[in-house]
């Protein structure tokens, strides 16, 4: 045996986490046995409900807490879509977990009950945790913030009005019933006090130094923590499935049935983690969940906010990779035109060799990219915004919140006066790939930003694309709604809109 298997630490063939404060260790995990399963189907832990079983319903949402640092970091994700073995070093939190133990309830539970916001029951322990997040990230919140901590909460019954009260008031429970035997859970906003602290130091403690890798008949899962030992692992295992938040990969496993026999999971590799500003670019780890790497994407192009909160749902952002978006090479992912305009490159590792590569070369047709066997994302290079650069992207889709693109548009404009001296457009759901508008760009390059070449330009997009036609719209659809975004962007960029968005989102 190779990589990790030779260690002899025995913790690291068994997943150690934290349940209500006490320590779990499995032996013989199925590395695709998801979290929801283990809860409902092991411990009969049943308050955690299955809907969808895809991410998308919230039903299944826990919350889990790690060590960042010193601080403990609380997400919430989607239990369903969740591989046990990924618990490795964490604290899970149900909606079991928020009462006291003398069956005081939570006050978001408080809140939930006395404004009337479980409503079905069957979505009110998602909505529950998702709402815990929100009060254990904030020491307040507004409407937006409470949309936002909601979006991947599908309530059916059309009772969202006192679920939203119940928001309002948990921070006013709490702090009606401040005391201080209740714990860190039922403060608001991150305590950052004593008990955190262990806490902390706890779960460091039982995550141990040592990579995991675990076999279960003939099913294996590896958690390397470093690069060198994934590189290592891939390459001697290039069929492996590689797992990064598996908001991809759980549904392979949930809807589609498929074999993984080996993974590969990228989480635990601290080198994949992390986020660095350099002179020009924004140098982000293929590791980073999309909450992370968003927030710096966004505070250097401000632009792409609304684009990013329309990313699915918080606890898929908060599960799912910058790198597995990209990785997975769907025609529809919503990240990819707007880095395409920019100009992202990826760096890409084999074995002990690196290479970059623009992220538009990345895609060779549907579904297939010029990742080589044995080989990875480890790391997005993202340029830092030029002046005089203007940027947008917009997603086309049927729901406002947690859907997928029929379209999806970015565009980079920079001007010479009123000439176009650069200009970068790029859109999914137009083709097999995310893909550059080239004959488009060139209807625009060295002519003036005015309505006769943009108009010219929207006629030259029926060059550049064939789209198709399926669920999600008519190829007559998208061949219009991707030139009215041209359009729209030009409004926005020619002084027409006072520099505002033609639709505020808001
Ligand atoms: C309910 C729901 C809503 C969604 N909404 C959106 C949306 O609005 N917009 C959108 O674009 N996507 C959406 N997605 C898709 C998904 O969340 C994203 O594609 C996400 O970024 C995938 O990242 P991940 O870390 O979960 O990848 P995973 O599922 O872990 O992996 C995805 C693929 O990438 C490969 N991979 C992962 N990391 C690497 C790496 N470092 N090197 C090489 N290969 C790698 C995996 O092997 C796999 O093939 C949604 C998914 C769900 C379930
Ligand atoms: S069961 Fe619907 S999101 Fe998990
Ligand atoms: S609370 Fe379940 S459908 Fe509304």
């Amino acid at each position: 045996m190779s990589g990790p298997d030779r260690q002899s630490d025995p913790a690291a063939h068994r997943v150690q986490f934290l349940l209500d404060g006490k320590q779990v260790s499995l032996d013989d995990v199925d590395p695709t046995r998801t979290v929801l399963q283990y809860l409902r189907e092991d411990l009969r832990r049943t308050g955690t409900k299955e809907g969808c079983a895809e991410g998308d319903c919230g039903a299944c949402t826990v919350v889990l807490a790690e060590p960042h640092g010193a601080e403990l970091r609380l997400r919430a994700i989607n239990s369903c879509i969740q591989f046990l073995p990924t618990l490795h070093g964490k604290q899970l939190i149900t909606v079991e977990s928020l009462a006291g133990a003398d069956g005081t309830l939570h006050p978001v539970q408080r809140a939930m009950l006395d404004c009337h916001g479980s409503q079905c029951g069957f979505c009110t322990p998602g909505i529950v945790m998702s709402l815990f997040a929100l009060f254990k990230a904030q020491t307040g919140a507004n409407r937006r913030d409470i949309d936002v901590a909601l979006a991947g909460n599908l309530c059916r019954c059309t009772g969202y009005r006192p679920i939203v009260e119940a928001a309002g008031a948990m921070y006013q429970y709490a702090a009606d019933n401040e005391q201080p035997d209740r714990g860190w859970m039922h403060r608001a906003g991150p305590a950052g006090d004593a008990e955190e602290r262990a806490l902390c130091r706890q779960l460091q403690a039982l995550d141990g130094k040592a990579s995991l890798a675990l076999r279960s008949g003939e099913r294996r899962y590896f958690a390397p923590r470093d690069i060198d030992t994934l590189a290592q692992l891939v390459s001697e295992h290039p069929q492996a499935c590689i797992l990064a938040g598996g908001t991809d990969v759980g549904l392979w496993v949930t809807k589609q049935y498929r074999e993984l026999p080996t993974l590969i999971y990228v989480g635990e590799v601290a080198e994949l983690r992390t986020v660095d500003e350099r002179d020009d670019w924004l140098d982000i780890g293929a590791g980073v969940t999309l909450s992370d790497a968003l927030v710096p994407i966004v505070a250097h192009y401000p632009a792409y906010e609304a684009l990013f909160l329309r990313f699915a749902s918080p606890p898929i952002r908060n599960a799912g990779t910058l790198g597995g978006n990209i990785a997975n090479g769907s025609p529809i992912g919503d990240t990819m035109p707007a880095l395409i305009t920019l100009g992202t490159r990826l760096m890409l590792r084999k074995g002990g060799a690196t290479r970059e590569l623009a992220l538009e070369d990345f895609y060779l047709a549907y579904q297939k990219t010029a990742l080589q066997p044995g080989e990875f994302v480890s790391r997005i290079r993202i340029p830092l915004p030029s002046p005089g650069r203007a940027v947008r992207s917009y997603k086309i889709s049927k729901r406002f919140d947690q859907d997928i693109s029929a379209v999806c548009g970015a565009f980079s404009v920079e001007l010479d006066g009123e000439r176009v001296r650069d200009i970068r457009i790029a859109y999914g759901g137009l083709a097999a790939t995310p893909k550059r508008a080239i004959a488009c760009e060139q209807a625009l390059l060295s002519r003036d930003w005015n309505e006769a070449s943009v108009q010219g330009a929207m006629a030259a997009l029926d060059r550049d694309y064939s789209p198709i036609t399926d669920m999600r719209a008519s190829d007559a659809y998208r061949r219009k709604v991707s030139k009215n975004l041209l359009y729209r962007f030009f409004l926005e960029t020619s002084g027409a809109t006072d520099g505002k968005s033609v639709y505020d989102w808001r």
